[in-house]
């Protein structure tokens, strides 16, 4: 398979190693999408990279690292196309592809160890989706992709807080 792949600064460490275990232990073709260094990047940059690389074909899953992976699944899931998610287990992993046809995972680099990641993405490529009664609700998570926006909806105030 080809696999999209793209970090943040958080999940760059953890982003190298699976490179490596994906090229050299699995034997998937990988497509780096960077960064190239653990400098200080922002998240949805690259959750945004590794979901056009899955909607457009080029790839045929995706794996984004963060710190959490909860941020750069929410900025991948926001592409037409791509079923995004956080996973932070193996049996999470098996779930999301057997019930929701997932195509790109977010993980994390900074709380969950190398081990279980690998664990994870090994899950990933190879459990199946279901289908059945699966594939209807898989059909209307998709049918938001064009019905989901709400034109001139009230938004809640934004609260002048730094953090
Ligand atoms: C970066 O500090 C951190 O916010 C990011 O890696 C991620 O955890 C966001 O969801």
């Amino acid at each position: 398979m080809r696999i999209a792949i793209g970090s943040d600064h958080a999940g760059f460490e953890q982003k190298q190693m699976l490179v490596d275990y994906l090229t050299n232990e699995l034997g998937h073709e990988v497509i780096d999408l960077g960064p190239d260094t653990d400098g200080r990047v922002d998240y949805p940059d690259y959750g945004e990279k590794v979901a056009r690389s899955v909607a457009s074909g080029e790839a045929d899953r995706g794996v984004a690292v963060c710190g959490t992976g909860i941020g750069i699944a929410l900025a991948a899931d926001k592409v037409a196309g791509v079923r995004a998610s956080s996973i932070t287990s193996p049996e999470f992993a098996d779930l999301f592809r057997r019930h929701n046809d997932g195509n790109v995972i977010g993980l994390s680099g900074r709380f969950v160890d190398p081990e279980v990641n690998r664990d994870i993405v090994r899950v990933f490529l190879t459990s199946e989706f279901e289908g059945g009664r699966h594939a209807q609700r898989v059909a209307k998570i998709m049918k938001l992709d064009e019905s989901g926006k709400v034109e001139g909806g009230q938004r809640p105030p934004v609260m002048p807080i730094n953090r």
